[in-house]
């Protein structure tokens, strides 16, 4: 019998293995723990939203929808964000909808970056940033945010930028620190960038979960951040639909026309009837407008229980992240107390070593509390008995 091989290959990229959210899903599953770990709802989305999706298929939107998104759907996004930001995209050259924001991310990134150019990403930062500069050929540069507060230093930043450097990623609110930039943050990027030619790429999914009475300090708010930005949103974590990854980016149209030369030949386009859902759902703004009191709540509550534990507790700001430092209750480094946490407690968490390069450890791990009160309750009762 003849014997047929698999040819051996190399990888495009050897240092990739399952993410973490993955390997603690599982780990969770296994011991039946309460997940916190990984970032999404354990609760439904509005109803209505699953009507209009229904709806919009009944009515017959089941085929290619336009490469760049549906008219509609661009629409509403355009003046959502005119309305919150004051800034104008043109819904036909400057929007584009997205198969979610990692979608965007990894579009913008290939769209901009060649071979050898420099990318600088802020640490700790979301899994997805270097895998995606790498497969582009790009030189991860990674700069610091402050230990202890995870606020953006820019004399770092700005040491980090060379006449090679193409782009720089940022990330508001943050994902994993639940930290958010403040005016005075994106006044300064904005002086700091001023004199380069250096792009943005700020992701900003978590951009309507902001506490405590504070805005959510978009690039789109500022001009000279604006002008060489792609600005990065998600649907999945406004609408409570991570699922359905569907997500958008917005950008000067002579960005806009090459990130759709990628996008174009990547996914071509998003599914349809969803698109249509959305662009009727946006007609009414109470859904995002109220989510900053919706995740507060569910914050006040999470953090009120953890009093109880000995935690530290760290600010979070906006996300649906609760970082908490572990020294008072283990010695373990936070990979390890994970593990730990998750089979003998009977609660996943997520360290913050795996958003770092080098696997930097500083005794802090990250709760997601986007999960129904029940959920919290039983992973709070399992805590404050350790
Ligand atoms: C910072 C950040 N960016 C992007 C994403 C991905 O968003 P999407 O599901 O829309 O692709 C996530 C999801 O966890 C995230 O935390």
């Amino acid at each position: 019998m003849t014997q047929y091989l698999t040819p051996t290959l190399t990888s495009r990229l050897p240092k990739v293995g399952t993410t973490i959210f993955t390997v603690m899903s599982a780990l969770a599953t296994e011991h039946k723990a309460v997940n916190l770990g990984q970032g999404f709802p354990d609760f439904a989305c509005d109803p209505a939203l699953v009507d209009a999706v229904t709806a919009a298929m009944q009515a017959g939107h089941n085929q290619y929808p336009p490469m760049t998104g549906v008219p509609v759907l661009r629409q509403a996004v355009a003046a959502k964000i005119e309305a919150l930001h004051g800034k104008v995209y043109h819904p036909d050259l400057e929007i584009t909808i997205t198969a979610g924001a990692t979608q965007a991310i990894i579009t913008a990134i290939l769209a901009v970056v060649h071979p050898g150019d420099e990318v600088v990403v802020l640490e700790p930062c979301y899994d997805s940033y270097v895998p995606n500069i790498e497969l582009a050929g790009g030189v991860v540069v990674r700069v610091p945010l402050t230990p202890g507060t995870f606020r953006p230093d820019f004399a770092k930043i700005s040491a980090a930028i060379t006449p090679k450097t193409r782009a720089l990623l940022i990330n508001t609110p943050h994902n994993p620190s639940a930290t958010v930039w403040s005016k005075a943050d994106m006044l300064a990027l904005q002086d700091l960038l001023a004199p380069t030619n250096v792009l943005l790429i700020s992701d900003e999914v978590y951009e309507h979960m902001v506490f405590d009475g504070q805005l959510h300090e978009s690039v789109s708010r500022y001009p000279g951040l604006a002008a060489r930005a792609f600005v990065v949103s998600s649907f999945g974590k406004t609408f409570h639909v991570t699922g359905w990854k569907v997500g958008t980016v917005a950008a000067p149209a002579p960005l806009m026309a090459e990130f759709r030369k990628v996008h174009q030949f990547n996914v071509f386009t998003v599914n349809t009837p969803v698109q249509h859902a959305l662009a009727a759902y946006l007609a009414n703004p109470a859904p995002y407008l109220d989510l900053p009191a919706f995740y507060q709540r569910k914050r006040d509550l999470f953090r009120a229980g953890l009093a109880h534990t000995k935690f530290k507790l760290l600010p979070s700001q906006g996300s649906y992240f609760q970082c908490v430092d572990i020294s008072e209750v283990s010695d373990l480094g936070e990979a390890d107390f994970c593990q730990w946490l998750t089979r003998e407690v009977g609660v996943a968490a997520i360290p913050l070593s795996a958003f770092y390069g080098d696997g930097f450890d500083q005794r802090v791990v990250r709760f997601c509390f986007a999960k129904q009160d029940t959920t919290l309750n039983a992973a709070l009762e399992r805590l404050q008995a350790l």
